[in-house]
């Protein structure tokens, strides 16, 4: 039966039709505010590429995260930009560091939202790198040892929730052993898993956390993006190592990664919705080629239809005040 019995039409006519049978839609329930804490007292100010976020101190990111949680978003995951780098990234690990006192803020003046921390060392390194340099190259074992530390200090302030980001092999299965060892085995792992080396970044660097590498790349341990096999490895890789959530980075360009994930794994799916996506469209809508709210829910409908669950957004307020 084709044509004339058949008309697809039929099931498009109004608005409320179009309601009953549509298959995806986006709640409050899948977005995931990222934030950027500074040091200081009574800062707030905005990051010109990532309108609506903002450089927040302690205090005013208390305000922040209650006026986030009343939107109804579950969580939010935290950046620090510290007041010192070195070598090592020692301020990441500090129990009195950024984010740690952060996270301790947060759990102590607002109630029910979720605090998850990114771990990873190139906020806090001098050189901008991931991880520690030897012979001019990111050491994977010896950065496994500074993350464990870093991860076990944001357990400690208490996180719910950390998210390696550092695309080191064997990094998932050293933070679950830490934070088992250390009676936090309610710590979830939220996994970078298929993180490619992306130019989509690049605002994120230079005016998110400040923090562009001084030499080369992060091409040796970031994923080709070329490569769609691979990204199945390194899910699978990270699930067994304890993985309890996966993201793949950034989202737009990366859709078939996120559909086939989530049809190989049947595990939470989050993308990570990057500084780079969200300066094409912040800057179009500026220049009134394009209608930001309209075109934020349509990008956010298509992740959640390709299989996402969850969406790390800096649109996730716009998002939730739009529902
Ligand atoms: C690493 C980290 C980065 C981003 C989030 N966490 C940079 C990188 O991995 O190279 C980028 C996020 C964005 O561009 O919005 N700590
Ligand atoms: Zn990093």
């Amino acid at each position: 039966m084709g044509y004339p019995e058949q008309r697809l039409r039929r099931l498009r006519i109004n608005g409320n039709i179009r309601r009953m049978v549509r298959e995806t839609s986006v709640s409050v329930n899948d977005l995931i505010l990222p934030l950027f804490v500074v040091h200081g007292m009574n800062i707030k100010k905005e990051i010109n590429v990532l309108p609506g976020n903002f450089h927040l101190s302690l205090d005013k990111l208390v305000d922040e995260v209650r006026y986030v949680r009343d939107l109804g978003i579950p969580a939010v995951i935290l950046f620090g930009l510290p007041e010192k780098k070195d070598e090592f990234a020692t301020e990441a690990y500090n129990p009195e560091g950024i984010v740690q006192n952060a996270v301790r803020t947060i759990k102590k003046e607002v109630q029910d939202i979720l605090v998850i921390t990114d771990v990873c060392l190139c906020e806090y390194t001098s050189h901008g790198h991931c991880g520690i340099i030897q012979e001019g190259y990111v050491q994977n074992d010896p950065t496994l040892e500074i993350i464990k530390k870093i991860t076990l200090s944001h357990a400690e302030a208490g996180a719910d929730m950390v998210a390696p980001s550092a695309m080191m092999d064997g990094q998932i299965g050293v933070m679950r052993k830490t934070l088992d060892e250390n009676g936090f085995s309610n710590v979830c792992i939220m996994a970078y898993s298929a993180k490619y080396a992306s130019k989509l970044y690049d605002p994120f660097f230079q005016e998110g956390t400040k923090s562009i590498v001084k030499f080369g790349d992060k091409k040796s341990h970031q994923m080709d993006y070329g490569n769609s096999n691979e990204a199945m490895r390194e899910i699978a890789l990270d699930i067994e190592e304890g993985a309890d959530i996966i993201i793949v980075k950034p989202a737009m360009f990366y859709l078939d990664i996120v559909y086939r994930a989530k049809k190989q794994f049947g595990i939470p799916l989050v993308v990570y919705n990057v500084s780079g996506e969200c300066a094409m469209i912040t800057s179009a809508a500026e220049a009134g080629r394009l209608d930001k709210t309209a075109i934020i829910m349509e990008m956010a409908t298509g992740f959640k239809r390709a299989g996402a669950n969850l969406i790390i957004t800096y649109f996730a307020k716009e998002l939730a005040r739009g529902f």
